[in-house]
């Protein structure tokens, strides 16, 4: 993506980049520091809303959607690269039968509803889980869905459904072990780059950021392959209430952090070539004592 002239707001300075989707601009805040390529949210707290509001559970989940449509919008007009919602867990059918059936017809209708908003911002929209557990009504408007935007050149939103981290690991290593019986694969050459392509969707980048709402210190079963070095932000808002400027706070956050994957930041990594210089002229003193 090409960039162009910084324009000034009242607020913050929005950059404008070149989108490749034809029509849209893009138009991001200035956080002062990096922007994440990929955003995955687990959307926790809807049960807690409504509660608070004294309505029944699955209200919070239809209020979700509102957050849901806003958070994606604005991901793809901020020009976030891929961003993956944790829609419904592989734990999650172990609730309440009629919660789990409002949450499939949620699901069946926010992808119909849904399409002229992703195509209108260039969004490709992906299922990622064990999908063949979804209700066969949900299961073909998510492939429509997929194939009526599967050309679109902006977002990619992926949505976990039936998705648990540990499940998606077996998943794996079953695919693994067929191919280690059937000869095509050696079990010497196995490593982790081996493993990631038989994850589900090994193509897209591990997010950088991981946002969780509802105040929760947990990862429950979300990406855990990929999360390994995402940058982990909370919220604690309910995801209901979680909007565009819940967002933008945790992007601020995000352009705050450090990120050194195990190794040294780069202030860090100059000190410690000082550091090694020393280290050596003291040795060399020392020894030529
Ligand atoms: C967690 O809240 C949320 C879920 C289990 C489902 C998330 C679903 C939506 C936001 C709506 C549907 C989304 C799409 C994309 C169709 P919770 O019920 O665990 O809340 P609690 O912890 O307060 O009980």
């Amino acid at each position: 993506m090409a960039k162009s002239t910084a324009r000034p707001s009242s607020r913050s300075a929005l950059e404008q980049i070149q989108s490749p989707v034809p029509g849209l601009i893009i138009e991001r805040p200035d956080f002062g520091g990096p922007f994440p390529e990929h955003i995955a949210v687990i959307m926790d707290g809807n049960g807690r809303w409504a509660q608070e509001q004294s309505l029944r559970r699955v209200f919070g989940h239809k209020e979700g959607i509102h957050s849901v449509r806003e958070i994606t919008t604005e991901c793809a007009k901020m020009g976030v690269k891929s961003l993956t919602l944790y829609a419904f867990s592989v734990e999650n059918w172990k609730r309440p039968r009629h919660e789990v059936a409002y949450l499939m017809r949620l699901l069946q209708r926010f992808l119909v509803d849904e399409r002229p908003t992703l195509m209108k911002n260039g969004v490709r929209l992906k299922g990622l889980g064990r999908l063949a557990d979804l209700p066969e009504q949900a299961l073909a408007e998510l492939r429509r869905t997929e194939v009526l935007t599967a050309e679109n050149s902006g977002m990619l939103l992926r949505l976990a459904l039936s998705y648990g981290g540990r499940s998606e690991i077996a998943d794996a290593l079953r695919s693994i072990a067929v191919q280690v019986q059937q000869g095509a694969l050696d079990p010497a050459q196995i490593d982790e780059e081996t493993l990631r392509q038989y994850l589900y969707d090994p193509h897209t980048p591990d997010p950088d950021l991981l946002i969780r709402t509802a105040g929760e210190l947990r990862v429950s079963n979300f990406l855990l392959w990929q999360i390994s070095y995402s940058e982990l932000y909370v919220a604690r808002e309910c995801w209901p209430d979680f909007r565009a400027k819940h967002l933008r706070a945790a992007l601020a956050d995000y352009a705050r952090r450090v990120r050194k994957f195990g190794s040294l930041s780069k202030g860090s990594q100059a000190a410690a070539g000082a550091e090694k210089s020393k280290v050596r002229l003291a040795w060399r003193r020392g020894s030529s004592q």
